[in-house]
């Protein structure tokens, strides 16, 4: 899914670097309270960064350090477990810190016989995440490797399709900031990766559909919870709460098509005063739900109360315009239909997506909370009915992304993505290139949906998706074969290939759930490409491995460029994967490479710690020291 920047470093120097850093440099947590953090060399480390040459220099540093190593070791242990306390500043005394023998010095400090060196340049230079927080009156920095985790099936259960898809409950798809919005005529994420204006990118509508599949399968939806604010059924008084001007015309008629009253409306303009309804309703239930039918141009427009203080308003307009948004309105196209149509809107994802435009970069973005419904306003001409509010759309969102898959499915089978894509320098996919992770993705979802719907159409589409894997990169296809030998399914197919690991295992899962839910009879092809992908797999892991972490893809043996190191929530996508594939297939190779990987996050950083905590510096001495590295 990411192709990021080339590393810079050789690995084994780069596994070396790690290792004397983490095991030296402790944080500096006592820092902020002395200094002011601005004149952290950050620009420094940049300069830094990216020009390892000999580790020499260093040596002179750990001397230093070690020399107080004995008297000051105790001290050490103290002050790591002290808390902080902004006026006293602990023992301390500037040093330079040499990276690789650089001219650029970073100023470190030295503590007792710790030394420290700025955090931003660890973490810039090793690509970790971490900020200072405050707990319980503390400030604490948190140092993550990666902030996702390490996910497994349930050791107990086996893989069933139509259980919920990996962990992608806890994906929140349309949170994700490449998600430009939800569309209001195809009722999927639009993606602004790889192109501001926004496309329509399978994988990222696959995974929208497999999201709030597992939300329905584990929570379920409010249905039958729903606050319902006009059904038109009821002929009374009470059911005529809406103001309507003069010149509107509104009316409680009989539908016969839906053999339900409805509430018709028809007011001059989209723009002048409308028909409302006052709603009223502090409620932490954000979904909008109505049925509609047009007679005309037609907007509905709810205005919402954000923080309990400003208000908002959403239209939904019958254009074909994504998205728009003024200073305190957001507008969606909703496009046109015949007959009638139930819209169901996300109003918390349609604010906070509206005004993240780019024209609008002042808001406080995330922070804001809508707290009220404030009021529901009519204007064109139309007929409506079942306005309502509920906590979860589940249901909907899985079945929009599975309709969707339907509708832009072409000829041949496929889901073509519809912007370039550079990969490396010189290797561009253009656009309409095919990815076998659509695919993958695409299956998982249309199986899914298969069953939960029992429509045949679903399964007819995916198994027509599957021929796309027996075509070559070459030819447009996305099958490829590493040293003549392991056919491989590529998520960008490229030339020369990539090999892209977390990309060709989604493909291995959708196969898989193909192979499960269309049976011996139809599901011979998807086992066969399967089975065949599996023993590639198998074959290619340990060229993933590169002792402390994994390759993101094989580009450094098929490119001869730099390896791509999987960053580490990558790193930890792979191990999750991998268990995954682990509870499909026995073979040991899948679950003893899941646990060292992921042994590679998580001991070492134990160990380290550890050692950090009771004698660090002898440790350190020992482990650094030139004989010791050589
Ligand atoms: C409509 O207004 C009446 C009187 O103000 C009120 O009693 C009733 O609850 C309202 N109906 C709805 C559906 O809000
Ligand atoms: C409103 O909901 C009811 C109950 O679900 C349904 O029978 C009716 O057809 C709906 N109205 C429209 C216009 O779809």
């Amino acid at each position: 899914m990411r192709l990021g920047p080339f590393c810079l470093h050789k690995p084994s120097l780069k596994l070396f670097l790690a290792c004397s850093f983490t095991f030296v440099i402790t944080l500096y947590v006592f820092w902020n309270g002395c200094e002011v953090p601005s004149t952290f060399p950050t620009k420094k480390s940049e300069e830094i960064r990216g020009v390892p040459q000999t580790a020499a220099d260093c040596s002179k540093v750990i001397a230093k350090t070690s020399n107080e190593e004995d008297e000051q070791s105790e001290k050490t242990e103290l002050s790591l477990n002290k808390p902080a306390d902004q006026n006293v500043c602990p023992n301390e005394e500037r040093i330079d810190v040499v990276v690789n023998g650089e001219k650029n010095k970073l100023e470190g400090r030295l503590v007792g016989s710790e030394a420290y060196v700025p955090f931003s340049f660890v973490k810039g230079y090793f690509e970790i995440y971490g900020e200072l927080q405050e707990v319980d009156g503390r400030t604490v920095l948190d140092w993550r490797h990666s902030y996702s985790e390490v996910h497994s099936a349930k050791a107990d259960s086996a893989y069933e399709t139509k259980a919920p898809f990996l962990w992608f409950e806890t994906y929140h798809v349309e949170g994700r900031t490449r998600v430009k919005c939800i569309s209001g005529i195809e009722e999927v994420p639009v993606s602004s990766q790889w192109n501001q204006k926004g496309h329509f990118y399978p994988i990222q509508i696959a995974q929208y559909g497999l999201s709030h599949y597992n939300m329905l399968q584990l929570d379920g939806d409010s249905e039958g919870k729903e606050k319902i604010f006009e059904d038109a059924e009821t002929v009374s008084d009470v059911n005529w709460n809406w103001s309507a001007p003069k010149t509107a015309q509104i009316a409680n008629v009989f539908d016969k098509e839906r053999n339900s009253r409805v509430f018709q409306f028809s007011t001059t303009g989209l723009s002048g005063e409308g028909v409302s309804l006052s709603v009223d309703s502090a409620t932490k239930d954000f979904i909008i739900t109505f049925d509609l039918l047009l007679r005309g141009e037609v907007r509905v427009s709810i205005v919402v109360e954000i923080d309990n203080a400003d208000f908002y308003t959403v239209h939904y307009t019958t254009n074909n315009d994504l998205v728009s948004s003024t200073d305190s309105e957001v507008f969606y196209g909703v496009g046109h239909w015949n007959g009638w149509r139930r819209i169901v809107r996300n109003l918390d994802t349609d604010m906070r997506k509206g005004f993240k435009l780019p024209e609008k970069k002042n808001m406080k973005r995330g922070k804001i909370a809508l707290t009220e419904i404030q009021s529901i306003t009519l204007r064109g001409r139309g007929s409506i009915d079942n306005i309502s509010l509920a906590h979860s759309a589940h249901a909907h969102s899985f079945m929009a992304a599975a309709k969707w898959l339907l509708r832009h499915q072409n000829e041949q089978g496929n889901w073509p993505i519809t912007v370039k894509r550079k990969v490396v320098d010189g290797v561009t996919l253009l656009p309409d290139w095919y990815s076998a992770m659509a695919q993958g993705q695409a299956l998982s979802l249309l199986t899914r949906a298969y069953l939960y719907t029992k429509t045949p159409a679903y399964l007819r589409a995916a198994l027509r998706a599957t021929k796309l894997f027996k075509v070559k990169s070459k030819d447009k296809g996305v099958l490829t074969t590493f040293m003549n030998q392991y056919p491989w399914y590529e998520e960008y197919p490229t030339s020369p290939s990539l090999f892209v690991l977390n990309g060709f295992i989604y493909s291995l899962l959708g196969l898989y759930d193909l192979k499960l839910t269309a049976g011996p009879q139809h599901g011979t092809e998807a086992a066969e490409l399967f089975d065949q992908g599996m023993r590639s797999l198998k074959a290619m892991l340990p060229l993933y491995d590169t002792g402390s972490g994994s390759f993101y893809d094989l580009r450094h043996v098929t490119m001869r460029i730099a390896p791509n190191l999987a960053r580490w929530d990558y790193h930890t996508l792979h191990v999750s994967l991998l268990y995954f594939l682990a509870s499909i297939d026995p073979d040991p190779i899948l679950r003893t490479t899941a646990a060292r990987w992921e042994g590679y996050t998580k001991e070492r950083e134990r160990n380290i710690i550890e050692s950090v905590h009771h004698d660090a510096n002898r440790d350190f001495i020992r482990s650094v020291s030139p004989a010791g590295v050589l």
